[in-house]
């Protein structure tokens, strides 16, 4: 569903010359859970925008339904850290604006209508279709972009540390949530995260990116059986012990830097 290939991204700032990427070559199967993990500034955003068709890599080539991406796609969504709903739009206007922008698409707008009432009933938010964004908690108000994002059925979802504005439980509970939906969807999705256990839990593959340059330093499979829950006691030695490996890994630059 996704290929790029030898991959690179350099960016002339203020302060110089940043390679931002390099030699990525990453395959991510249709329906395949994606997790990314590396320290700040190794790229992982970056990544994700050259998916999404925001920015054009400086080499190497990026493909998504085995077309070549040239810009953003109408089958490809991105969520971020912040929620960004429109405060005076009540949750299901919020949650039917990519329609609303898109004139082109392709069902009528009754249909996304009982689709989003559908997507908000799947993350617990029936009832609150009226309210606007400031009456609902941090979580509630990540649900309601998280349908926003499913509204058009994306083949791909991309979404950068978008739980990691909230509190530890709110967070546990979205990840199980998504899991669920990504089961029931299928939807290709590449996510970032700054949390080790949550690459962990939510990935079929964590794939392990080092800093300056950023790098692909490993992939490692994740054949824990779903759904999987930080909650229950089966999961929770497996999810550390590979953890603990993972931590390695991103560590192990660090003490090389420091020489
Ligand atoms: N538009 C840009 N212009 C210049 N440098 C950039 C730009 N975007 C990102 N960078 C640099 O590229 C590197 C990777 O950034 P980013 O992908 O945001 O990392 P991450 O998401 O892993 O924290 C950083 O050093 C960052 O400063
Ligand atoms: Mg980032």
């Amino acid at each position: 569903m996704i290929r790029l290939d030898g991959v690179g991204q350099v960016f002339d700032g203020r302060e110089g010359r940043v390679t931002a990427l390099e030699k990525i070559d990453l395959h991510v199967r249709g329906g395949e859970f994606v997790t990314l993990i590396g320290r700040s500034g190794c790229g992982k955003s970056t990544l994700l925008r050259l998916i999404a068709g925001l920015l054009p890599p400086t080499s190497g080539s990026v493909q998504v339904a085995e077309e070549p991406v040239t810009g953003p796609r109408r089958d490809v969504s991105f969520m971020f850290q912040r929620p960004a709903l429109l405060p005076w739009r009540s949750v299901l206007s919020n949650v039917m604006l990519p329609v609303e922008i898109d004139k082109g698409s392709d069902r009528g707008k009754a249909a996304y209508r009982d689709r989003a009432h559908q997507l908000l009933e799947l993350v617990g938010l029936q009832g609150f279709e009226r309210r606007l964004p400031h009456e609902l908690s941090g979580g509630m108000q990540q649900r309601v972009s998280l349908c926003r994002s499913l509204i058009r059925d994306p083949q791909v979802m991309l979404m950068d540390e978008p739980f990691s504005a909230l509190d530890a439980l709110t967070r546990t509970e979205l990840s199980e949530e998504l899991q669920r939906i990504k089961m029931e969807l299928a939807t290709t999705i590449v996510f970032v995260t700054h949390s080790i256990e949550e690459a962990v839990v939510l990935a079929d593959r964590v794939v392990v990116l080092t800093p300056r340059p950023g790098r692909m330093r490993e992939v490692v499979d994740i054949d824990i059986p779903r759904p999987r829950s930080l909650a229950q006691n089966a999961y929770v030695t497996e999810v550390a012990k590979i953890s603990a490996r993972l931590h390695a890994l991103l560590s192990e630059k660090d003490s090389e830097d420091r020489r």
